[in-house]
């Protein structure tokens, strides 16, 4: 596995655009459950001003990994909450914390810009390690709740059925 320690995680920039689709493409083939849409879903958001938070994990100048985050509605209420991903790391440097680190730092950044919640669909197990956890009272759709898992970042946990983005419908 390659030494990822140089690795830093900053802010999207414009240059970035490109390396992210292409990153995020690449990263969900061959995913189940994947759309194969997910770079133009990040593309859309950002089209649409909804990646609220968009970061890159990059080493020795090339982006290796990246994260968004955009806002949802709650009962159809925007109340300061938002919904994790998509987050990609380039196929070849998965599992060695290059996820785990930009996940960690968009939640710091969302929490610093007083968002209230945030939701993921994916993973239990894997996304419980940043403190999300399954809550019935928080629904998406026809999802089996243990796959829909929340973490509360300020204020009381939210209740009701969460909508994303329409970005989210981009193909
Ligand atoms: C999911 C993803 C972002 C995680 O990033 P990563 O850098 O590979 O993961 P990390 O190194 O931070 O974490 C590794 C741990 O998570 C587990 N893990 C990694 N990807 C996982 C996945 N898709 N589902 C469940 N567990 C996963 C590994 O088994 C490992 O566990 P361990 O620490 O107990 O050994 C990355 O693997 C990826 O881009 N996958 C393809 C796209 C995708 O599935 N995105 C998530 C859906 S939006």
């Amino acid at each position: 596995m390659r030494d990822i320690s140089p690795m830093i995680i900053r802010p999207e920039a414009s240059k970035d655009i490109p390396y992210i689709r292409t990153l995020t493409d690449s990263a969900f083939v061959g995913v189940e459950h994947s759309s194969q849409t997910e770079g133009a879903i990040v593309d859309a958001l950002r089209d649409a001003w909804a990646l609220t938070v968009s970061l890159v994990a990059e080493l020795e100048g090339s982006v290796i990994g990246h994260v968004g985050f955009s806002p949802v509605l709650i009962d159809g209420q925007d109340i300061g909450w938002f919904g994790l991903g998509p987050v990609s790391v380039s196929p070849g440097l998965q599992g060695g914390g290059v996820g785990s680190a930009l996940i960690k730092a968009g939640l710091d950044k969302l929490t610093s810009l007083g968002a209230k919640g945030c939701v993921v669909l994916g993973d239990p197990p894997y996304y419980g390690r940043f403190g999300f956890s399954s809550d019935h009272a928080l629904r998406y759709g026809h999802v089996p709740p243990e796959y829909f898992q929340s973490l509360v970042l300020g204020g009381q946990p939210a209740v009701g059925d969460v909508t994303y983005h329409t970005g989210f419908e981009a193909a």
